[in-house]
């Protein structure tokens, strides 16, 4: 017997791709863990995540709220939300996402991407990881908020603690703790949204307080879900766009001499080395998908990330390719829920980019082997040892 198909499995996690090539070969199917149905192909990818009937957003919901816990505003927010509500939810905080929103904020970002960079370079080895890519979007993130520095570890903690509930069969001590968590971040908002209540200023908490309609549940549960949404897929980003510039020297080497690439840089990394590798949606009637009969109750792990490798739809996709045209790609999912920060995350890759390989003429691991995310859903090195040559001048 062949062994099962796993997307847990720690040579998948090492490396997905061989998996998702062979998933791409078969129709829809099984998969490891719990016996989801897999959809690897673009087309079906783009077909599933359009049919918001049949296929809802739901079951991430479910994931959240485990029976071991009581309440978790993310477990209601609104990617996990099909229409009408959804439709009506997302009308109502987009606005914090505009297009001026987020040039209110591009001073703020690159001046802490400096700030950051500057500090990476002069120490030359170090974890880019620890380093850069986990502390960039935490700051931005707070800046959104309008959350104090004090609170920046706290919100790396809150953050792994949300993402960590439909990952893990926790121990009672580990609940306890996450527990403790949940209730920390919800005072903190709960006197975010009061202080903005009383002092409105141009920023995200007071735009949400200025949307009428919004209920103050619906409020926390979208600042709750910034967290798992926009943090560790913006740091999967940076780092992974660092380690593919480590393995891809001449690509490096364009790219630094031509800063104006970095937006191409960061579209390829997208396709090619994406940050989030999946979603989740729960089949609510007998349906099919790729001509495989999925029964209703079932649950679907669309594979972003294969459907970007997908040789139907990108000629040599395993292959890195900073000329490649035609981008329409699936990086942050596809229909209605698409990213809202996609703009934020594409504007803080930028910015994080071209303060750094300003400063250098190149960038190499001091370690080959790399230690990979455990999740299907996210996708980025855990470390980074690199080492960074300064320039010269
Ligand atoms: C939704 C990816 C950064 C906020 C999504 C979805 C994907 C995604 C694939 C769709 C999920 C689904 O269909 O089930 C990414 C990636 C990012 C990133 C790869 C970074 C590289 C951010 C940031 C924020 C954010 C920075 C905000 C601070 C959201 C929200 C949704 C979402 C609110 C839900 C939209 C809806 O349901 O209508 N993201 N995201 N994301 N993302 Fe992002």
């Amino acid at each position: 017997m062949s062994a099962p198909l796993n997307l847990m499995a720690p040579d998948v996690r090492a490396n997905p791709y061989p998996l998702y090539a062979e998933l791409r070969r078969r129709p829809v199917c099984q998969v490891e863990p719990g016996g989801m149905w897999a959809v690897s192909r673009h087309d079906d990818v783009v077909a599933v995540l359009k049919d918001t009937r049949r296929f809802s957003s739901a079951g991430l919901g479910r994931s959240f709220l485990p029976p071991w816990l009581e309440r978790n505003p993310v477990a209601a927010s609104l990617v996990m939300k099909d229409p009408p509500e959804h439709t009506r939810l997302r009308g109502l905080v987009s606005r914090a996402f505009s297009g001026a929103a987020l040039q209110r904020l591009e001073a703020q970002v690159r001046a802490i991407a400096e700030e950051l960079a500057e500090a990476v370079v002069r120490q030359q080895e170090v974890d880019f990881v620890a380093a850069f890519s986990l502390r960039l979007p935490v700051r931005v993130l707070s800046l959104l908020f309008g959350l104090e520095p004090e609170l920046w570890p706290r919100m790396r903690v809150w953050a792994d603690d949300l993402l960590s509930i439909p990952a893990s069969h926790p121990t009672p001590e580990r609940r306890e703790e996450i527990r403790q968590s949940l209730e920390e971040m919800e005072r903190c908002f709960q006197a975010l949204l009061a202080s903005r209540r009383a002092a409105p200023g141009e920023d995200l908490v007071s735009e949400l307080l200025g949307a009428e309609g919004l209920t103050d549940d619906e409020r926390m549960s979208f600042l709750f879900s910034l967290l798992p949404a926009g943090f560790e897929t913006t740091a999967h980003l940076l780092s992974n766009t660092v380690l593919v510039l480590t393995r891809h020297p001449r690509e490096a080497e364009r790219v630094i001499a031509e800063p104006r690439l970095i937006p191409r840089l960061i579209e390829e990394v997208l396709r090619y080395e994406p940050p989030a590798q999946s979603s989740l949606r729960l089949v609510t009637e007998d349906t099919e998908v790729g001509g495989v009969r999925v029964p209703r109750g079932a649950l679907v792990a669309v594979l972003l990330g294969s459907a970007m490798r997908d040789e139907q739809r990108y000629p040599e996709a395993d292959r890195f390719d900073l000329d490649r045209e035609g981008q329409g790609h699936l990086p942050f999912g596809h229909g209605i829920h698409f990213c809202l920060g996609a703009q934020l995350a594409r504007m803080e890759a930028r910015l994080g980019l071209e303060a750094l390989l300003a400063r250098i003429r190149g960038v190499s691991l001091t370690r080959q082997e790399v230690s990979w995310s455990q999740s299907y859903i996210a996708r980025g090195p855990l470390r980074l040892p690199v080492r960074f040559e300064p320039r010269a001048d």
